[in-house]
């Protein structure tokens, strides 16, 4: 049972109560897990760029904390890295949520647009990586988890700009966890299925699987508890798209070409 009774700068590693930093806090999944791990007692320090959705979620419950920032600057990252660290606040676990997705194939495929996904989609996570892993190393412990996506697994169509910047996610993490490891800290990487945010809004086509923002963050705390590198869901949609992944190039693209029409 989490301590409500603690503030931010009174928490311990390891207490039950844990001070969770949420990146991508204002809507959708990241929302719902601040809501969630403030009901289950935690205390949240909730960032993204839209102040007034932060202080409207912090109005939700005083174990919320706005702290808005834009991770495509690791400025903000930096600052927000030592805002925490002067009030002796770090994280014991960190979510990275943020993202921006447009559907598409080759039409929606533009440098630019390119950019900008990778800019908040991946580099962001390079940024935070820069930002807090020094301090954390130099305490010793914390937990930063990464949202990826099961696209991360291998090329589907419409998801042009919004793909390559989560596999590239999955293969960072991969590359990482073992360095992190020897640090005494812990990497673990999210990949949900579809879940109904404003993100899947945008989608056209059916979405198997769909599940709703809550059930998603519930099974994301369930998940980051453990120590299990990955916490893919739902699990019927990973293990076909693992399939999918481990299927010899000529069966795959006739299944793509299937899937694109
Ligand atoms: N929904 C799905 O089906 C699904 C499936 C697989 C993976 N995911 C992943 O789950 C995560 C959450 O997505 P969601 O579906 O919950 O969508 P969402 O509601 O659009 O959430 C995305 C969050 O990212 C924040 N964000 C965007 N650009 C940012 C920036 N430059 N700096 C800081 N924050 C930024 C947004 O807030 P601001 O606009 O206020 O900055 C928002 O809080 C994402 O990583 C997404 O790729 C979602």
């Amino acid at each position: 049972m989490a301590d409500n009774s603690k503030d931010l700068k009174d928490l311990k590693y390891n207490d039950t109560c844990k001070r969770i930093w949420i990146i991508g806090a204002s809507s959708g999944i990241g929302r719902a897990l601040a809501l969630g791990y403030a009901r289950a007692g935690h205390r949240v320090v909730a960032s993204a760029r839209r102040a007034e959705q932060l202080e409207a979620l912090s109005d939700q419950s005083d174990r919320i904390e706005a702290l808005p920032l834009d991770a495509t600057r690791i400025e903000d990252l930096r600052a927000a890295v030592d805002d925490l660290s002067v009030r002796d606040c770090l994280p014991d676990q960190t979510i990275y949520c943020a993202a921006i997705y447009q559907p598409g194939g080759i039409s929606a495929l533009s440098h630019a647009a390119a950019s900008d996904h990778m800019a908040v989609n991946y580099l962001g996570v390079v940024a935070l990586i820069e930002a807090l892993l020094p301090a954390l190393k130099e305490r010793g412990a914390g937990s930063i988890a990464i949202t990826a996506s099961l696209t991360s697994y291998c090329g589907l169509p419409n998801a042009a700009l919004y793909g390559p910047t989560k596999a590239a996610l999955l293969s960072l993490c991969e590359t990482l966890r073992p360095e992190v490891e020897q640090m005494g800290l812990r990497l673990q990487v999210i990949n949900p299925g579809f879940v109904t945010t404003r993100l899947t809004e945008m989608n056209d086509f059916e979405m198997p699987f769909l599940m709703d923002e809550e059930e998603a963050a519930e099974r994301i705390m369930k998940g980051l508890d453990g120590k299990r590198f990955e916490i893919a869901f739902p699990s019927r949609m990973a293990w076909l798209l693992r399939l999918l992944s481990w299927l010899p190039y000529g069966l795959y693209f006739t299944l793509m070409r299937r899937m694109a029409k």
